[in-house]
């Protein structure tokens, strides 16, 4: 949540930050801001995205080699001009931008008003700020100092990057528990809350760790913890391109990253899985092999749509591995002193590695003695960091808010854990494994084959883009994919839709049945497939509009439907990896049918870094 940008060294300043802030607006996009420093400290911010930011900058001076950058997804204080980031100090002389939540804030603001101070926003933020520059002040130190000071007094947590007058090429950063990169290049620094604002000028880059302060100026970056001791920073060698971050002619990050499924997939599989002898390579699991194999119970932790992926999970676990499984959101685990026993395997999933539910949930975890397993995408993310071992996902950059790609590469790195361990303990016949590994083979191009025909999907998003709720279902391993498809519709086209197990509906949904509800049924042919058929009588005798998701010539299936959209066959342990892809278009088609922004829905962001 928040983006946040900085730029030190021999370039304008300006052109960088907001090119940076441009490729992070997926983490928020209620206001932008920036800061520029040259002669004097100018700040420039205004509610909207970052293209209302420049053409409010329009005619003003936007000189400077340093400058900071942020766009905003509101904590405290609804969006507008005066909560947008960076702030002003009281007096004038520090500029601040913030990603995070000072949960602290209210007694520090009491204790600054008490002071005198008067703040011209409502955010926690500029009170942080005010408490840094007091302490400054009072204490006649340098800003580094200053923040040190500030930082232990408060709880929560941030990214902070500060300007300050009186040291033009300076940027002070300070981190715990948001993200934040530093690019370095020649006689250049760059800051961002993910590698890409800095991807097209170095691949070189530095992870800051919580707790640390980094004095960033065009020719040195000096790292240190708070109790002011250097630190060696560990520059790390990018392994993205700049084409993986573009649209590349798509019209939205959401449909390219739907296209691009086969690679990803594949690229996930790739050097892993061979089933021609029938082996899985996955280091990072197997140095955890006897501690899986030997585990009573696996948790699965995630939120959203990493969870969908977790129960999807659950089903191949329990049939391969014959481990109970059990399936937590983040935030409700965290909280409630769950009971963690010796030998627990805990999977965290992250498409960000920065969900911040997801890390707290793991840190208490681990150190109630839990073995954590990380299924990350973001390479060198915080909860990549802070798990024993695991397997990326390698699905690349996820720019969409609504997550597509990472969903498939995160169920297709499950599959091959859950087969690895079945090999090990021997809970499934080889002949079985070897099945299924040939399935997984064979899922990029079967996924390549329901992209190559897209046009009755939009035709079903066009006959029902102006419905106020739809209904989801789903058996089996399908039943995820049905709380998946009704997630995807709900963030992109603001449709009010809701997954249930076929057969649940019974026990109450069924009374939201009529001639204008369409109810989506995920059913392919599968071991419940003449329950879910049935199921589909039930809304049909109630006048409902069956959509379906089928298997290839089903006639069956078609027959009980008012439209289809088709799958090629697959066994049903690995159907989610294809049922899903129509879902995910036939959202993105229904909210370019309704004129959303598909790739910033509003109110949410990318990556939620706050609890
Ligand atoms: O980065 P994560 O996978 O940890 O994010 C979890 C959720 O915030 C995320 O899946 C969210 O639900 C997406 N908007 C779903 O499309």
């Amino acid at each position: 949540m928040c983006g946040i940008v900085g730029y030190t060294g021999h370039r304008d300043a300006y052109p960088v930050v907001i090119k940076g802030l441009k490729r992070l607006e997926y983490r928020g996009y209620d206001s932008a801001g920036v800061a520029l420093h040259e002669k004097t400290l100018r700040v420039y911010k205004k509610m909207g995205k970052v293209a209302d930011l420049e053409e409010h900058a329009v005619g003003k001076d936007i000189s400077g080699k340093t400058g900071i950058g942020h766009t905003r997804w509101a904590t405290h204080g609804e969006p507008s001009d005066r909560n947008a980031h960076p702030h002003l100090s009281s007096s004038g002389k520090l500029a601040m931008i913030h990603n995070g939540i000072i949960e602290n804030y209210a007694q520090l603001k009491k204790e600054l008003t008490q002071k005198g101070y008067e703040f011209k926003s409502d955010t926690d933020t500029e009170v942080l700020l005010n408490f840094i520059d007091e302490i400054k002040q009072n204490n006649s130190c340098s800003l580094e100092e200053a923040i040190r000071v500030a930082l232990k007094r408060v709880t929560g947590a941030y990214v902070i990057l500060l300007l300050d007058a009186e040291n033009p090429d300076t940027i002070i950063a300070a981190r715990k528990g948001s993200p934040l990169v530093i690019g370095v290049g020649k006689g250049e620094h760059f800051l961002g809350s993910d590698a890409s604002p800095m991807l097209e000028y170095t691949k070189e880059v530095v992870y800051v760790n919580d707790y640390e302060l980094a004095i960033v100026k065009p020719d040195e970056l000096i790292l240190k913890n708070l109790g002011n001791e250097k630190l060696t920073p560990y520059v790390q060698k990018l392994d993205i391109e700049l084409a993986a971050i573009e649209k590349g002619g798509y019209d939205h990050f959401m449909l390219k990253e739907i296209f691009e499924q086969p690679r990803t997939i594949y690229d996930c599989l790739r050097g892993r899985l061979d089933a021609s002898k029938n082996k899985i390579t996955l280091s990072g699991i197997e140095q955890y092999a006897k501690e899986i194999c030997a585990a009573n119970r696996i948790i699965m932790i995630a939120c959203g749509t990493s969870w969908h992926a977790g129960l999807t999970a659950e089903y191949i676990f329990e049939e391969c591995c014959r481990i109970n499984v059990e399936v937590e959101y983040a935030s409700e685990f965290r909280y409630r002193n769950p009971i963690i026993n010796p030998g627990d395997v805990i999977i965290a999933i992250s498409q960000s590695g920065e969900t911040a539910d997801t890390l707290v949930a793991i840190e208490n975890a681990k150190a109630k003695g839990a073995i954590i397993l990380g299924v990350v995408n973001v390479v060198g993310s915080s909860i990549a960091r802070m798990s024993h071992a695991g397997a990326y996902t390698h699905a690349g950059p996820e720019i969409g808010v609504a997550s597509t790609k990472a969903f498939t590469a995160q169920l297709a790195v499950l599959s091959m854990i859950a087969l690895k361990i079945a090999q090990l303990k021997g809970t499934l016949s080889a002949e079985r494994i070897n099945t299924l590994l040939n399935e997984l083979e064979a899922i990029p191009e079967k996924v390549e084959s329901i992209l190559a025909n897209t046009e009755p999907i939009k035709k079903i998003a066009q006959q029902y883009a102006t419905a106020r709720d739809f209904l989801y279902l789903g058996r089996g391993t399908n039943f995820p994919v049905a709380l998946e498809g009704a997630l995807k519709l709900k963030e992109i086209s603001y449709i009010h839709a809701e997954g249930y197990p076929a057969a649940e509906m019974k026990h109450g949904p069924i009374a939201l049945v009529d001639e204008n509800l369409p109810v989506v049924f995920v059913a392919t042919k599968d071991s419940y497939h003449e329950k879910v058929l049935s199921n589909m009588q039930e809304i049909r005798a109630r006048k409902g509009k069956v959509i379906s998701v089928i298997t290839e010539e089903d006639e069956t299936a078609a027959n009980l439907s008012e439209s289809v959209m088709q799958v090629p066959p697959c066994d049903e342990m690995l159907a989610p990896l294809l049922t899903v892809v129509p879902l995910q278009l036939l959202s993105y088609y229904i909210g370019v049918a309704r004129g959303c922004d598909v790739d910033k829905p509003r109110n949410l962001a990318k990556s939620v870094t706050v609890e």
